[in-house]
């Protein structure tokens, strides 16, 4: 175990609202934080002790904060290859580039399910449109067409709804011109009727051992999570399932921190896996509030070499996302003693942008 001392610095890459949660989190357990990211005036640049704003190609700018921090993590996966392997050179990096790998890339990330053996909605690579028009034939309509790589809140995907009709969606995610990637540049999935969404956080120690929240049951509207809701309506054989499926993942990539699958539930009861993040969730922010630890700290203790804890949930919980205006109507929340308030410090509320979140607590059920 490398047992980070109190006051030393945690190195976090990403300076956006994952990253201020992980400082305030650090800083409870006595921990010093210094984050890098290419944006001024950021989240996480308020709370953390320290901050570069640079580019994560910025050698220079890599060299002095690899000097200045006694290890490194991250709050998203995005880093180029180059930034994280000038990293692991000079410092502890935790997790490694190894299991960052896996998680940029959708079809890495879907091979990697099957090599777990667990499930994923049908798939095939597509690099043109004529490859696209022959995966919709195998695959059938409604289909989902996504960038392999650089995806969130819903970029880079369109929808696919009859067969003959692939022309817009790859305009869509091509931006009219052919892409030349050196891997598989898009990926087709088939649509899901799932019955609904879950998640499960899984944290992973430097000792090996692994604790997961429980699943929660997620809602999207325009593309981007709006709720978290803790019990999900699942029975418990499918909660277990999922569970293990979070835990063999996050062993199978021999990671230290944390790891959210994203998954898929059909009327049958199957998991089907959609998506993986090897950080902090929009999904696990009603664990700051339900739970005795939350993903945040699951993941300082982890990275600084602490023991993890239980995360047993103490209560019923809904995260609700508060995206853009959301945040200048939050006055019936912060008079209600059971909404647990968390802002950004953004100071603006452009349309979509998350500018907070708001975990409501009952009585467990
Ligand atoms: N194959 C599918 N079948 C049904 N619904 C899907 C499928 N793929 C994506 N979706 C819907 O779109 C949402 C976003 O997709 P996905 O998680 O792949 O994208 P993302 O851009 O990485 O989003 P986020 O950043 O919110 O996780 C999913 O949570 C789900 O609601
Ligand atoms: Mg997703």
């Amino acid at each position: 175990m490398h047992r980070l001392q109190p006051g030393t610095t945690i190195g976090i890459l990403g300076n956006g609202q994952l990253g201020r949660m992980l400082c305030l989190a650090a800083a409870r357990l006595g921990y010093r934080t210094h984050v890098f990211g290419p944006e001024a005036d950021s989240p996480a640049e308020h709370v953390a002790t320290y901050s570069t704003v640079a580019d994560y190609t910025d050698e220079t700018a890599l060299a002095a904060f690899s000097s200045a921090v006694g290890v490194v993590t991250f709050e998203f996966e995005n880093v180029p290859a180059s930034a994280a392997a000038y990293l692991a050179a000079h410092v502890h990096v935790r997790p490694t580039w190894k299991a960052l790998k896996v998680c940029q890339d959708r079809i890495k990330e879907k091979q990697f399910f099957a090599s777990i053996g667990a499930a994923t909605p049908p798939w095939r690579g597509v690099n043109t449109h004529s490859d696209l028009d022959i995966a919709i034939k195998e695959i059938g309509a409604p289909a989902v067409l996504k960038t392999a790589r650089f995806g969130y809140d819903g970029k880079g995907q369109a929808k696919i709804l009859a067969e003959a009709d692939t022309g817009a969606a790859w305009a869509a995610i091509t931006g009219g011109k052919n892409p030349t990637p050196k891997n598989t540049f898009a990926v087709l999935e088939g649509f899901v009727d799932f019955i609904c969404e879950i998640s499960v956080i899984a944290a992973r120690g430097q000792d090996r051992n692994v604790v997961c929240f429980e699943p929660s049951e997620n809602v999207h509207a325009n593309h981007m999570l709006a709720t978290s809701t803790v019990p999900a309506r699942i029975a418990p054989a499918t909660a277990a399932h999922a569970i293990d499926i979070a835990t063999r993942a996050i062993k199978a990539l021999d990671l230290v921190g944390l790891l959210a699958v994203e998954m898929f539930v059909t009327s049958s009861g199957a998991i089907l896996c959609n998506e993986m993040a090897p950080r902090p969730h929009n999904s696990g922010h009603w664990t700051q509030d339900a739970c005795g630890t939350n993903q945040f700290e699951q993941m300082i203790r982890a990275v600084a070499g602490l023991p993890l804890v239980d995360p047993a949930r103490h209560a019923d919980a809904v995260m609700r996302n508060l995206v853009g205006e959301d945040v200048n109507n939050i006055d019936g929340y912060l008079a209600d003693p059971a909404a647990h308030v968390h802002l950004y410090g953004k100071a603006e509320a452009r349309p979509g942008r998350k500018m907070g979140h708001v975990n409501i607590l009952k009585a467990k059920t």
